[in-house]
């Protein structure tokens, strides 16, 4: 086969899953192969130079830097419609068109999304993209050829045949939501602006000097008319123009429909409006064009919106607004959410006074203070989101957020481990916010197992206040149950009973119902198997608990800041003294095989413990820390940036390790113990 063959065929292979991926969203063939037959297409393009052409699918790739863009004046003009935003708006649209045609009965409408991107016309010679235009100011626009030819689901040349030989489709570019995030989080990790919607960033990608920026950045292109057609036969109504565009490799929107009168208007902007928040690009309405293309004529224009068509507007999901506070909301596992509360605003068609801010890094990241004016947004029955802030608003007086100390539900001490975002209250068994949760996973089968107290009933009691923490349970009386609604003596009687019997348990299934973050079935078993007691564990150091197997620093610290907290070590104290007993054992004793005896240095910073931990982790399995390397310190214990210690150990060959190799060694400990 020659060059030229080949050429061809690959060009026409390329087409063909273009338009199965863009056009019918059904690729027949996996991305990689997809990529290998346009690398075969892009070498064979750059040793036969003769072959080049325009509409090459290699074009895609963008070209070089424009000095300027070029104004194009449109050959019609390109219009805006009339905007609706309510059914009323949308009757009068009717009865216009109604009376304009003269007629009685229900009309033809074509009714397709209102893409939320930019417009823009696309002129086709013979079948071939010769010239791509923004919309401007409606006469002339920017011409964005190059750009708009990397747009892959853009055909460079028309499928089949009987194409007019002058066309212009008109339609919008957008960006997927998905593309748009992925964009987002590249221009983040670059260091570079993040975009505030992907209508901005659509805009901002296709109007750029540089196509091979485009061409980086995803986009997409929906056709909805046509404004130009010389030589060639249409159809007479608009739904079976956007069938033909659809035949000729253009992408219509799947979601077009022919509807009758009103009633089909306002039923397809309902089920379009329903279907909103799952369509991959943004739209803010739908549109209502008279379908019969003869009729559009007839009724013409009023000054620059046809009197054919209408955009319904789906109510705006983004507003402006003031935030009043930065209050927080603890949540069921004790997290702090902030939570901007509003000045009261409508958006996405609810009155909104509150949007969560997430958490504590979003807030900085964000910038919000108190008294700034920020953008809200709400999109289908998603949460309200602040979207960004308007700096140049900002008054004098704007406090910055400060995470509280203690929780504000329950006083006990706010926590936030390393490495985590999340700031949550550390009274898990005191905190109100959290007892719903903290009583269903006491009394749940593998916790102290209380037979028939489960969600409802959890509900009830915390409700009724009859049960704040764990410790009533064991406090309440028959006839408290009884007075519940719907609860029934005997009910009451077999709960009462259930709970007598949980007293009796584990110490491993009483640490596990604790419901102490990160602390599962296993760890609460190695606890109870390592310490014995319960008394011993409430005193065990961050080092002594990561004796145990498994117990890493993140663990140590969450079981140190639940005992730390005086409101659970209440509630646990509480629950002891209403009969709570197991029956307790001797602890592991320490035998030290790996550790013990030996002489560490640390120098330099480890990954995960500080200098101070890891001096106190050795000791407590009786290693000694020395400050300086000599021929007797059996392990140097080296981190990022270890200097001179480093250098000396290598030179006396002293066995050097790093933090990991150093948990191995204690954990050794455990093991020779327990074997
Ligand atoms: S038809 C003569 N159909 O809305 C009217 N426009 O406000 C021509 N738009 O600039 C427009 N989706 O960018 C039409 N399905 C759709 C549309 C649509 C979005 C945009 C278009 C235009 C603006 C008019």
């Amino acid at each position: 086969m020659s060059a030229a063959e080949r050429v061809r065929e690959l060009r026409a292979e390329i087409d063909r899953h273009n338009y199965q991926y863009y056009i019918l969203d059904a690729p027949l063939i996996p991305d990689a192969e997809f990529d290998r037959l346009f690398r075969e297409l892009q070498a064979l393009e750059a040793e036969h130079p003769e072959l080049a052409s325009l509409d090459s699918p290699t074009r895609r790739v963008g070209a070089a830097p424009l000095p300027e863009f070029k104004p194009v004046a449109h050959r019609t003009p390109m219009l805006s419609l009339n905007n609706a935003f309510s059914d009323a708006e949308v009757e009068a649209f009717d009865r216009r068109v109604r009376e304009g045609l003269e007629t009685v009965g229900d009309i033809e409408y074509s009714a397709e999304p209102k893409f939320d991107g930019l417009a823009v016309g696309l002129v086709y010679e013979n079948g071939i993209l010769v010239c791509g235009a923004t919309r401007g100011d409606g006469s002339t626009g920017e011409e964005v050829t190059p750009n708009l030819r990397t747009v892959s689901s853009i055909p460079l040349h028309l499928r089949g045949a009987g194409w007019p030989s002058l066309l212009e489709v008109r339609g919008e570019v957008l960006m997927f939501r998905s593309d748009f995030d992925r964009l987002n989080t590249r221009q983040r990790e670059k260091g570079d602006k993040e975009f505030v919607n992907p209508r901005n960033a659509a805009a901002g990608s296709l109007r750029q000097l540089d196509s091979r920026i485009t061409a980086s950045r995803s986009l997409r292109f929906f056709a909805y008319g046509v404004g130009v057609a010389e030589a060639g036969e249409l159809p007479a109504r608009h739904s079976d123009l956007l069938n033909l565009l659809a035949g000729w490799g253009l992408p219509v929107a799947i979601e077009r429909r022919c509807v009758r009168g009103v009633g089909g208007l306002l039923a397809y902007y309902a089920e379009i409006g329903g279907k909103r928040a799952s369509l991959p690009y943004d739209i803010d309405g739908v549109v209502y064009k008279l379908d019969d293309l003869a009729a559009q004529e007839r009724l013409g224009f009023v000054s620059r919106a046809p009197r054919f068509a209408i955009a319904h507007k789906f109510p705006a999901e983004e507003a402006l607004t003031q935030v009043l506070a930065i209050d927080i909301q603890v949540g069921r596992t004790g997290a702090l959410t902030p939570v901007a509360r509003l000045a009261p605003v409508f958006v996405g068609g609810v009155t909104v006074t509150n949007a969560t801010l997430h958490n504590e890094d979003e807030v900085r990241r964000k910038d919000v203070h108190i008294g700034d004016t920020v953008i809200v947004r709400r999109a289908g029955d998603v949460i309200p989101e602040v979207v960004r802030v308007l700096p140049e608003k900002r008054p004098i007086l704007a406090p910055e957020f400060i995470m509280p100390k203690a929780c504000p539900v329950c006083g006990s001490q706010v926590v936030r481990a390393q490495d985590e975002s999340v700031a949550r209250c550390s009274g898990g068994l005191y905190c109100p916010a959290q007892r719903k949760q903290a009583l269903l996973h006491f009394a749940s089968r593998r916790a102290m197992d209380i037979e028939g107290l489960g969600d409802k009933l959890v509900e009830q009691l915390v409700d009724s206040n009859l049960v704040r923490t764990p410790a009533d349970l064991y406090r309440m009386g028959l006839m408290a149950l009884i007075d519940l609604e719907r609860f029934a003596e005997k009910s009451a009687n077999n709960l009462l009973l259930a709970i007598e019997h949980s007293k009796q348990t584990t110490l491993a299934r009483f640490i596990y119902a604790l419901g102490i973050r990160n602390v599962g079935e296993a760890t609460a078993k190695d606890l109870a198997r390592h310490f014995g007691s319960l008394d011993r564990l409430l005193a065990a150091n961050e080092a002594q608990l990561m004796q145990v197997s498994d117990v890493g620093p993140v663990v140590a610290q969450c079981l140190r800041q639940f005992f730390d907290e005086p409101h659970n070590l209440e509630v646990i104290e509480q629950l002891r003294a209403s009969g709570v007993v197991w029956s307790e054992g001797e602890a592991l004793p320490i035998a030290g095989s790996a550790v013990a005896g030996k002489v560490f240095v640390l120098t330099g910073t480890l990954p995960s413990l500080t200098r101070e931990a890891a001096k106190e982790l050795i000791e407590a399995s009786g290693g000694k820390v020395s400050g300086s390397v000599s021929k007797k310190t059996d392990f140097v214990v080296a981190g990022a940036e270890a200097g001179s210690k480093l250098e000396k150990a290598q030179a006396l060959g002293v066995a050097v390790i790093d933090e990991t190799q150093l948990l191995d060694l204690l954990q050794q400990n455990i093991k020779g113990e327990t074997q």
